[in-house]
């Protein structure tokens, strides 16, 4: 099947990429040359465990190929796949539109034969009725399938999601689009990847409340974490405890610095956007948003707390910067307001990241960037664990200690055991559970 991948970010390439694997053709279309180009060079614009080889793979087998050309790959093709960018609207949180409906228009004047258009961004619910509206203001007479289709890939972790969704979800209203998303999809439903078809607003629901809760959940567990700390109890065993319970269930349960990332925060303010608009405001998530907010300046001040209260001019080493692990993105990372709260206090901030050092220059001035952990730590006065990189877990604990000023360690993500700490004689002080003083 021809498919024509319009946006060729994060999701667009991934998916591009993936679906070209199974089998299919695909042109994935960017307006930004520089982006082709570096990815017709071999180039890949963002980190993606496995995304480089998947696309030389399928680059060289020829069904996968790049262009800033929209029309003529429209034209080609029985499928088009929407995966530009739906940023936050300045001012009003709301979903920004302008390049999903920009697309539509050249879509619908391109297109040529049965077409059906895929939306993968995420939309708000009734956007698929408007893109439809348009197509037909375009170009009345087009034969074309306006279908709904969210994605759920976690960066850093993305290939293996699209390659083993827990499922499919598929908001149309027209049979032989429906035929034709089957068949898109078919080497995962005969794996038995369920495919749930559903109507399009529907489906656009399914997807801004998938991240809500999951937004929900991990804010949840934060605040049980505060709790915690102040009644001496353990948030990881908390979570243990109650996510065995398989109503509950023992994903997104790690306590941290609060979800960042290029989805659950503008998903969130977006979806409530939605609720006012249509009078049935969500309340929880409201309150999800303005807890994640405030967590993030609690944590500068539990870092200054590890210090006594005293960081001006203290050194801080941060490690990790990125909203999480395994990617280089930046995007709402909890690390930037941590390292404006530090700098505000009169601190001066080292860090290291393995991948996001690049992107972390583009947003954070003033920071000294090393190049290794340990380079980070040496002569620091307190270790910052800001994401939980692999490589931090296996840092060589005596040698940590040996570098910094004072064996001080802030864990915000959890990812040392408190008796290895006490052993090494460390100040530790983690998420929800009782710190260590040495
Ligand atoms: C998310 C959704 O998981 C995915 O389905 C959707 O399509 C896009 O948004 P992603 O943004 O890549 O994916 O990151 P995810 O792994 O879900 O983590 C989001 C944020 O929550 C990160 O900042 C992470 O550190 C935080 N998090 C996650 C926690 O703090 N605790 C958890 O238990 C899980």
């Amino acid at each position: 099947m021809r498919v024509a991948m319009i946006g060729t970010g994060y999701v667009g390439l991934v998916t591009g990429a993936c679906l070209a694997d199974f089998g299919h053709v695909v042109v994935c279309v960017d307006k930004d040359p520089a982006k082709i180009e570096s990815l017709l060079a071999g180039r890949m614009p963002i980190y993606e465990p496995g995304l480089e080889q998947l696309v030389a793979r399928n680059v060289k087998e020829k069904r996968l190929s790049f262009s800033t050309e929209l029309a003529p790959a429209v034209k080609e093709a029985a499928v088009v796949f929407l995966a530009v960018g739906t940023p936050s609207r300045r001012g009003d949180g709301h979903a920004d539109l302008s390049y999903v409906y920009g697309a539509v228009r050249e879509i619908a004047a391109a297109a040529e034969g049965f077409t059906v258009v895929v939306t993968k961004s995420t939309v708000p619910v009734g956007t698929g009725d408007e893109v439809e509206r348009l197509i037909r203001e375009v170009r009345p007479d087009a034969d074309i399938a306006v279908v709904s289709n969210p994605e759920f890939l976690r960066e850093g972790a993305a290939i293996e999601d699209f390659k083993r969704p827990d499922r499919i979800v598929v908001g149309v209203e027209d049979e032989r689009a429906r035929t034709m998303m089957s068949e898109v999809y078919r080497p995962l439903h005969l794996n038995q990847g369920p495919l749930l078809f559903t109507e399009r607003r529907t489906s656009e629901m399914i997807k801004y409340a998938a991240n809500a809760f999951l937004a929900t959940k991990i804010t949840f567990i934060n605040e049980i974490a505060d709790l915690c700390e102040k009644a001496g109890a353990n948030v990881q065993e908390v979570a243990r405890g109650i996510g065995l319970d398989n109503r509950i269930g023992s994903k997104f349960l790690h306590a941290g610095p609060g979800y960042g990332g290029s989805c659950f925060p503008k998903d969130t303010l977006a979806l409530l956007r939605t609720g006012q608009e249509y009078g049935a405001p969500l309340r929880i998530v409201e309150a999800v948003v303005g807890v994640n907010d405030a967590r993030k300046s609690s944590m500068a001040r539990k870092i200054i707390g590890a210090l006594d209260g005293n960081i001006a001019g203290k050194t801080v080493a941060l490690l990790g910067l990125t909203f999480k692990p395994n990617t280089d993105d930046m995007r709402e990372s909890p690390s930037i307001p941590i390292v404006y709260a530090l700098q505000d206090k009169g601190a001066r901030v080292r860090a290291y990241d393995p991948q996001g050092m690049e992107e972390a220059r583009k947003v954070l001035a003033d920071v000294d960037y090393r190049d290794s952990a340990y380079d980070c730590l040496d002569g620091a006065d307190v270790a910052v664990i800001v994401t939980e990189w692999d490589e931090f877990r296996a840092l060589d604990l005596e040698r940590v200690k040996g570098l910094l000023s004072q064996p001080v360690i802030v864990d915000l993500r959890n990812i040392y055991r408190l008796d290895d700490m006490a052993r090494h004689g460390f100040r530790y002080e983690s998420i929800g559970r009782e710190g260590t003083v040495p």
